[in-house]
């Protein structure tokens, strides 16, 4: 089993060190590398054609469930999907356990995206049990987290700042439903891996950031600052995290809490007074809170973010498996 590798089941953004983000980072730049000719793609389908994914998404997903299903393409991995729960045994009455442990039975990792908080975590354990642990990715998991997308946040940031010094020291706003966005929270816990960078969560009272957030970040000593006066911070900061109203969890956790989401947006009226290197994130999907019109704008990020996001789970995956020496040896070897 791959259980020498740097990474074996990717379960929270805690889990991740600055030195792991790095080479990550730096791995999916020479992917992208070698990416760039027939040859190289050729390769890169070599790396991992014995292996097989089950991608298990009982939550909606475009792009978190396209870009692994072509990150697993471009490595060459065969993949099976389940995405509607009504087309599994769970209608028979199976335990959602059973049916994942029925996965691990079947496939080399499982790729999962769930609404229950902590659930790829405790399916981690419960397989870590059993005679065949394969590694697990969480996709999202219920409110609480969103691992691979925070990963590919930081490779945007990164790439974005490559000539302003990296993430170190900078600035960042996160921005609407930061009570129930999960991508914000797994976010707020890798930027704390880095030197001096400082957070502001601009929301409603009643959809801030959650305590188990700030207290950690107290923990590790980071500056932040809550507030609710978003246009306001946009002249002082080098990136804003705009995230939609995660209105879906209404039913489930009761709030009927609303907010003006005029305060929380960004149109083309804002865009001259933010930073002229400054960049604008979104996770996506986007409703109002981001105007059409800001996409033609050079700083806005979030289309590019889609793309890095294949491009980081493809290193993702190669390094679970322990190809990244492979890789970065045909690199070399290419003179790339
Ligand atoms: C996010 C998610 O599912 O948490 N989407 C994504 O994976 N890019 C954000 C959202 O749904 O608002």
């Amino acid at each position: 089993m791959e259980r020498n590798s740097k990474i074996f089941h990717c379960l929270t953004a805690q889990q991740f060190s600055r030195e792991f983000l790095h080479e990550i980072c730096d791995l999916a730049d020479r992917i992208r590398d070698i990416a760039r000719t027939k040859a190289g793609m050729e390769y890169l389908s070599s790396i991992l054609n014995h292996k097989r994914a089950m991608l298990y998404f009982v939550q909606p997903s475009t792009r978190t469930f396209l870009s692994f299903y072509s990150a697993c393409q471009i490595l060459g991995i065969r993949c099976a999907e389940v995405r509607d729960p009504k087309t599994s045994s769970e209608v028979k009455g199976e335990s959602e356990e059973d049916t994942v442990r029925t996965f691990s039975s079947y496939f080399d990792f499982i790729i999962m995206r769930h609404p229950k908080a902590n659930f790829a975590e405790k399916i981690a354990q419960l397989l870590n049990k059993t005679e065949r642990p394969v590694p697990v990715i969480n996709a999202g998991s219920g409110k609480d987290q969103h691992p691979t997308q925070a990963l590919l946040d930081i490779y945007t940031l990164r790439r974005s700042f490559s000539h302003r010094g990296g993430i170190d020291g900078k600035s960042v706003a996160f921005v609407g439903d930061l009570l129930r966005g999960r991508t914000i929270r797994s976010l707020a816990y890798l930027l704390a891996k880095f030197e001096d960078v400082k957070q502001y969560f601009v929301a409603p009272p009643e959809f801030q950031i959650g305590e188990d957030i700030l207290k950690y970040l107290d923990s590790a000593g980071v500056n932040y600052e809550v507030l609710t006066n978003f246009k306001k911070i946009i002249p002082h900061v080098d990136a804003i995290y705009m995230t939609r109203l995660q209105d879906e969890w209404d039913a489930v956790d009761g709030t009927k809490a609303r907010f003006d989401l005029e305060h929380y947006s960004l149109t083309e009226q804002d865009l001259p007074s933010l930073k002229p290197d400054a960049v604008i994130l979104h996770p996506l999907p986007r409703r109002q809170e981001i105007a059409v019109e800001v996409d033609a704008d050079p700083r806005a990020m979030y289309w590019r973010q889609v793309r890095n996001g294949m491009w980081v789970r493809v290193a993702l995956v190669a390094m679970i498996f322990s190809r990244e020496k492979n890789i970065v040896e045909y690199y070399l070897n290419n003179n790339l």
